[in-house]
């Protein structure tokens, strides 16, 4: 933890600011350990492995502690880094783009892996905050602790232990995930100052009856409860047919007669991601079968949301025909 990551935090309890009371070891400007506190209600947490922690996962509901639990598992296995990431990441924020970030201060809600922390502080966000719930943590701090500008925190989405401090909050494909999608977007935005923007990436209802109708059942009974080792051999299976698929299909097909292509099954989406290679097009099978909550959110739902925290200005993507990308000011 860098020590002017303190000007953004905040008790989740009170709100009172948060200090620095011990520091046990540091390894050039981030505190390996150490110990976190705020004194108007004498709470203390731990910074442990360069990481200021907020969550004990041993006290947080059983939903959303099982969903820590997968995706933790899933973020410190497939740690790999490609250079299709920032693509794919723009394509969720439209209409955003990387001079957007310049100078700002950002907070991303559920960073996973810290793949677009990393690549948000790249394009020159002042600071930029990357929270999630999970020992995905431990690999977000790998890929961003050389970044001056790049922080990491273990924290619920639903009580964050920040400043309302921020220009702009992002969350990519994590709101779904939650128990209650709309109060964890509430949340996020409620840490953006007066003018400031949000966006969001979500799965939409629409295009995905075959996902809720046919895979939903198998991953709520079974594969989201399975040990995540046998899960991942178990996932190779269909991401090799959806790998052949997108490599010896919709690809040729996209290129040589989209026309025709067009009415493949779920082209968009198949043809977005069929540049990408083996390990990536599994990541994506696995992390659908993984989630122990997945919801899928109608436009009419979605704009909803936007209104409720009185956005202004804000603009709704359908996304690879398969999703929403919303984004608004505050
Ligand atoms: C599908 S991953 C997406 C990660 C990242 N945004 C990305 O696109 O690479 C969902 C993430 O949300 C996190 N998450 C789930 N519930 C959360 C909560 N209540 N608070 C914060 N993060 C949470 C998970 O730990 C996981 O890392
Ligand atoms: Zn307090």
């Amino acid at each position: 933890m860098k020590k002017r990551l303190l000007n953004y935090l905040a008790c989740p309890a009170c709100n009172a600011e948060i200090a620095l009371i011990s520091t046990n070891r540091c390894e050039g400007d981030e505190i390996i350990s150490g110990t976190l506190s705020c004194s108007p209600c004498s709470r203390t947490w731990p910074i442990e492995r360069g990481v200021p922690r907020f969550a004990e996962l041993m006290t947080i509901a059983a939903d959303k502690a099982a969903t820590a639990e997968n995706f933790g598992w899933q973020w410190q296995h497939f740690t790999q880094a490609d250079d299709k990431y920032e693509q794919q990441f723009l394509g969720w924020l439209t209409p955003v783009t990387p001079e957007f970030f310049k100078d700002k201060v950002v907070l991303e809600g559920g960073c996973g892996k810290g793949r677009h922390t990393e690549l948000a502080a790249g394009w020159g966000a002042r600071e930029v905050i990357g929270i999630d719930l999970s020992e995905a943590v431990e690999s977000a701090f790998k890929a961003t602790r050389e970044l001056a500008n790049a922080h990491i925190v273990q924290a619920d989405i639903y009580h964050l232990p920040l400043k309302r401090a921020f220009d702009y909050a992002f969350s990519v494909g994590v709101l779904h995930h939650l128990p209650d999608p709309y109060g964890g977007f509430k949340s996020l935005a409620a840490k953006v100052k007066s003018g400031g923007h949000v966006s969001a990436w979500v799965y939409g209802a629409e295009n995905n009856e075959w996902i809720t109708r046919w895979v939903n059942p198998l991953r709520e009974r079974l594969t989201s409860r399975m040990n995540p080792r046998t899960l991942l051999q178990l996932s190779k299976l269909p991401a090799m047919f959806m790998f052949a698929g997108t490599k010896l299909v919709y690809r040729p097909l996209n290129l040589l007669a989209p026309d025709l292509a067009q009415h493949l099954f779920y082209n968009d989406y198949l043809n977005a991601i069929s540049t990408f290679g083996w390990r990536e097009q599994h990541t994506i099978v696995f992390d659908h079968l993984v989630a122990p909550t997945a919801f899928y959110i109608s436009r009419e739902d979605f704009a909803e949301w936007w209104k409720q925290i009185g956005a202004h200005e804000s603009v709704i993507n359908w996304h690879n025909s398969n999703s929403w990308c919303g984004f608004g000011r505050v």
